[in-house]
């Protein structure tokens, strides 16, 4: 049994007290002349979760603001490399993300999250962990049928093969968000135009208008 299973939405100690810091989310935030939000995008393997979120960071910094991709590949390489598939374990993997992601926006970081995050209810936790309007659900809505013709890792055929398991969409659940905030039709458009998507989005709500 791991670490994780144990001590579900627990601290390990009670002696552990909050700090407050002398420099606010607001005067870090001011400073970025931004308005810090988490973009959290959900899709199936291969729908353009990473590919769109990179390009919305090459517009944001266009505009001169300040971002951080957390991308799902590369957070399982360290901070998650203790994580599998299971669901348990995907539901531990969006729970850290979350968390990081909070701090991220505390630092006045725009930020963009790039993970399945397969579950609505994992999704609704995560939205409950960032302060109100700090969190953007960006549903990257590409068919199932799509994201396998397109493959880029080669990862349908294995799942279809049966050599990999409880792989999103084939043995294991991918459950569409119902009321997401940025709605993403990939199928007919190119990168940059759902990049442009999002941005737009982003300046609508009033996330962007500080200085641009
Ligand atoms: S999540 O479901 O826990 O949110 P996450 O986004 O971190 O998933 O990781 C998904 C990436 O891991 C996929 O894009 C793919 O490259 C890889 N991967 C490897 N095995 C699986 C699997 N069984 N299901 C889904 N993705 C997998």
């Amino acid at each position: 049994m791991t670490v994780y299973e144990r001590k579900e939405n627990e601290s390990v100690s009670d002696d552990i007290v909050w700090h407050n810091s002398a420099v606010s989310n607001k005067d870090r935030a001011s400073l970025k002349n931004q308005t810090p939000v988490v973009l959290w995008f959900t899709g199936l393997s291969g729908s353009g979760k990473s590919t769109i979120a990179n390009a919305v960071e090459s517009l944001l910094f266009q505009l001169g603001k300040h971002s951080y991709l957390l991308d799902g590949d590369n957070v399982r390489h360290g901070l998650n490399k203790d994580l599998d598939f299971s669901n348990a374990a995907r539901v531990e993997n969006i729970r850290r993300i979350s968390e990081v992601a909070n701090l991220f926006v505390d630092s006045g970081t725009i930020v963009l999250t790039a993970f399945i995050s397969p579950f609505v209810a994992d999704r609704e936790q995560a939205r409950k962990v960032m302060k109100k309007g700090q969190f953007l659900e960006v549903f990257i809505d590409t068919p199932i049928e799509v994201c396998e013709q397109r493959d880029p890792k080669g990862l349908y055929k294995k799942a279809r093969a049966g050599e990999i398991s409880n792989f999103t969409g084939i043995d294991s659940q991918y459950e569409s968000p119902t009321n997401p905030e940025i709605h993403i039709h990939t199928s007919s458009k190119t990168v940059e135009q759902c990049a442009k998507q999002v941005v737009e989005k982003l300046k609508e709500f009033g996330y962007l208008d500080v200085s641009s």
